[in-house]
């Protein structure tokens, strides 16, 4: 509850000093003519409910008076300076020689809008429609006509300082509901946007979680993929090895053959080997023969390279001995083993920062590092481009590793699928290489960014913590 000492400050305004004693009289009485008031407000309003303790006395009105308006604008100027403006002016129409009522009156709203006013008038020399067309608020402005009755003036004083009083602590009110409303709104936002980001974050963990799970059965899945086609594959590969031999040597065999049927007597049985001979066209599997051979060998390869990648997915799911490790040698070393990939296509530039040994499963990481390097290569067109390896330490017990390369780079919704298992743009491609690299960086504590644009090249880069906060030894 807002509680505030009334303001019972009034401005009188008339160029004639008999008023002012009049006012003077009305509003501030003597103690004994107060008395005398209150008997005769009793009087007038017998028939009122009784009235509240304030206002059961007269009040004790501060007045202040002034000849002119000037004056008048003045002294409502310094009181409202001070922190002590009126409440109620009471001004006189006809203030001769200066400002009439009118602009007296104007000049105070200008200053303090609140003010309420009595216009005191024994007539006017504008008519009534003018004088409210001009001052325009009429929810501040009362008109007392001249020769003016003493109860009137004291009433008007007692009931427009209480409408000063009461709008003024309405508008207290008023701000500091609304104080109270900012505060919450504001603090309704905080909570809102706490809330927001513990669902981001939330939504984020989920979709880790989901691909981990995705990427766990995909890795048993695979695993039984790998072994039950590796079996067969490798046996198809290896017959066709021995066929190949087979072939040359039935080949030799026919083509004697041939050369022999010609001198040979012709018995019926010869005719008809000879006829089978000639439909055999045997210029032309001479030729095919090896060929689709050749292609079934291709063929199988990539079958091959299929299942190696499907084992290395799901190999990435299972334990290698944790070790501390040079992450350059191992750079070094995938770099040879990869070197016919990335040779044709583009030069390497080593840009290696000191670092510490790291807590890794090496053979793992070399793994993803390669899908990462013949990615990079792979990305190169026509022309030869250029894959820098950037290694370096990072604050915070972390090392980055960058694989970037002047390739074609990736366009934005290629990228938001990049690290799905499967998903390819390329004719020959698994799709499984970022999945890989990703499997092993995660299982790491690391995590892999990519920044990219088409026809900018993409960067990979790589953050490492160097040691394994939940493994021991
Ligand atoms: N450095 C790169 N530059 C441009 N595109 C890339 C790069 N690295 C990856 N990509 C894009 O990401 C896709 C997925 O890569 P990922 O290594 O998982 O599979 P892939 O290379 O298509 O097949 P795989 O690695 O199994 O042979 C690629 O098909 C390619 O579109
Ligand atoms: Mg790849």
């Amino acid at each position: 509850m807002i509680k505030l000492a009334p303001n019972l400050r009034v401005l009188v305004i008339d160029d004639m000093p008999s008023i002012h004693d009049d006012f003077r009289k009305i509003l501030c009485p003597a103690p004994s003519a107060r008395s005398e008031m209150a008997a005769l407000e009793m009087a007038l309003f017998d028939d009122a409910p009784p009235a509240p303790a304030a206002s059961s006395a007269p009040a004790q009105y501060d007045v202040a008076f002034a000849l002119q308006g000037q004056d008048g604008v003045t002294q409502a100027d310094e009181a409202l300076t001070a922190g002590r403006p009126f409440a109620l002016a009471f001004v006189d129409m006809r203030m001769p020689p200066g400002w009439d009522g009118i602009e007296t009156i104007e000049r105070l709203w200008r200053l303090d809008p609140q003010l309420q006013v009595v216009i005191c008038t024994a007539y006017s020399d504008y008519s009534w429609t003018e004088v409210l067309r001009r001052l325009d608020a009429r929810d501040r402005l009362l008109v007392l006509k001249k020769p003016f009755d003493s109860i009137e003036v004291s009433q008007l004083a007692c009931t427009l300082t209480a409408k000063w009083n009461l709008s003024q602590r309405a508008a207290l009110q008023m701000s500091g509901l609304e104080d109270e409303v900012l505060q919450r709104t504001s603090e309704l936002r905080r909570t809102n946007a706490a809330l927001e980001s513990q669902v981001v974050e939330r939504k984020h963990l989920e979709n880790q979680m989901v691909q981990q799970d995705k990427l766990a059965s995909l890795g048993q899945l695979t695993t039984g993929i790998a072994h039950e086609l590796s079996g067969p594959m490798e046996y198809v590969y290896a017959n066709l090895a021995t066929l190949a031999e087979y072939f040359n040597a039935m080949q030799a065999m026919l083509i004697a053959y041939g050369k022999e049927c010609g001198e040979m007597l012709e018995s019926p049985a010869q005719q008809r080997l000879a006829k089978l001979y000639d439909r055999l066209e045997l210029d032309f599997l001479q030729d095919d023969v090896p060929a689709l051979m050749d292609h079934s060998r291709i063929g199988l390869e990539r079958v091959r390279a299929i299942v190696q990648d499907l084992t290395d997915f799901s190999r990435v799911n299972t334990s290698e001995p944790w070790q501390w490790s040079d992450l350059h040698r191992g750079i070094d070393a995938t770099l040879n083993l990869a070197a016919s990939e990335l040779r044709p296509h583009a030069d390497i530039v080593k840009e290696y920062g000191e670092l510490p040994e790291i807590e890794c499963q090496p053979s793992h990481l070399n793994l993803a590092i390669m899908h990462l390097l013949v990615n990079a290569a792979q990305a190169m067109g026509r022309e030869r481009g250029v894959i820098h390896i950037r290694t370096g330490r990072s604050g915070h017990g972390l090392v980055w590793l960058e694989v970037a390369d002047n390739g074609n780079g990736i366009p934005l919704d290629v990228q938001q699928r990049i690290f799905e298992p499967f998903y390819t743009t390329k004719l020959k491609g698994t799709g499984l290489g970022l999945s890989i690299a990703s499997g092993v960086i995660q299982r790491h504590g690391g995590n892999m960014e990519v920044h990219s644009s088409p026809g900018a090249g993409s960067t990979f880069r790589i953050l490492l913590p160097v040691r394994q906060p939940f493994r021991t030894g």
